[in-house]
């Protein structure tokens, strides 16, 4: 192997750290998944109990994910948060940004995949080790999983 083909992954991942925007295994079957297991994916659930839109995004959620909004939009405006949140292309956003920041190999399978966004998105990134088994989550997870997990590209 010469030595560029080391450095090509390498410049990837430095591009996608820079534009905030890949995260390896997140694809769009994920991201659906994510919004199935925890809402049922429902675009008209609004804001309750502290949480928003199809993936139940939290302010706290959202924050960490660096506070993305629509464009032109100001994260500090009142209701920006909700807006993105309420929103499905506005809210995968958040939740990539927020797996781009937290994802890793939560249940130590040796890779990091849709398995291990579920667990972070519900159990949050701080503590994402947290087996999700017999909770309501989990068992709509199941029902796309399949989906979701092809196509890894690792
Ligand atoms: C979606 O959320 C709205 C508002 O909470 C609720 O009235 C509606 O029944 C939900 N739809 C589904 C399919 O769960
Ligand atoms: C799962 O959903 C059912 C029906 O909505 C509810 O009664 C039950 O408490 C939920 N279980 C958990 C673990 O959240």
């Amino acid at each position: 192997m010469s030595r560029g083909a080391a450095v090509v992954p390498v410049l990837l991942c430095l591009l996608a750290a820079a534009y905030g925007v890949f995260v390896s295994n997140l694809n769009a079957a994920c991201l659906r998944c994510l919004c199935f297991a925890i809402t049922g994916c429902n675009v008209t659930h609004g804001c309750t109990k502290g949480y928003c839109g199809p993936f139940y995004i939290s302010r706290v959620y959202w924050a960490d994910a660096g506070k993305p909004v629509f464009p032109e939009d100001d994260p500090e405006r009142t209701g920006a948060y909700q807006d993105c949140a309420k929103e499905y292309n506005c809210a995968s956003t958040i939740v990539t940004n927020y797996m781009a920041r937290f994802g890793r190999d939560c249940n130590r399978d040796g890779i990091t995949n849709c398995d291990d966004y579920a667990m972070i998105h519900y159990n949050g990134g701080y503590s994402c080790e947290t087996s999700l088994d017999n909770t309501n989550f989990s068992a709509k997870y199941d029902v796309c999983r399949p989906g979701a997990l092809a196509g890894e590209s690792e």
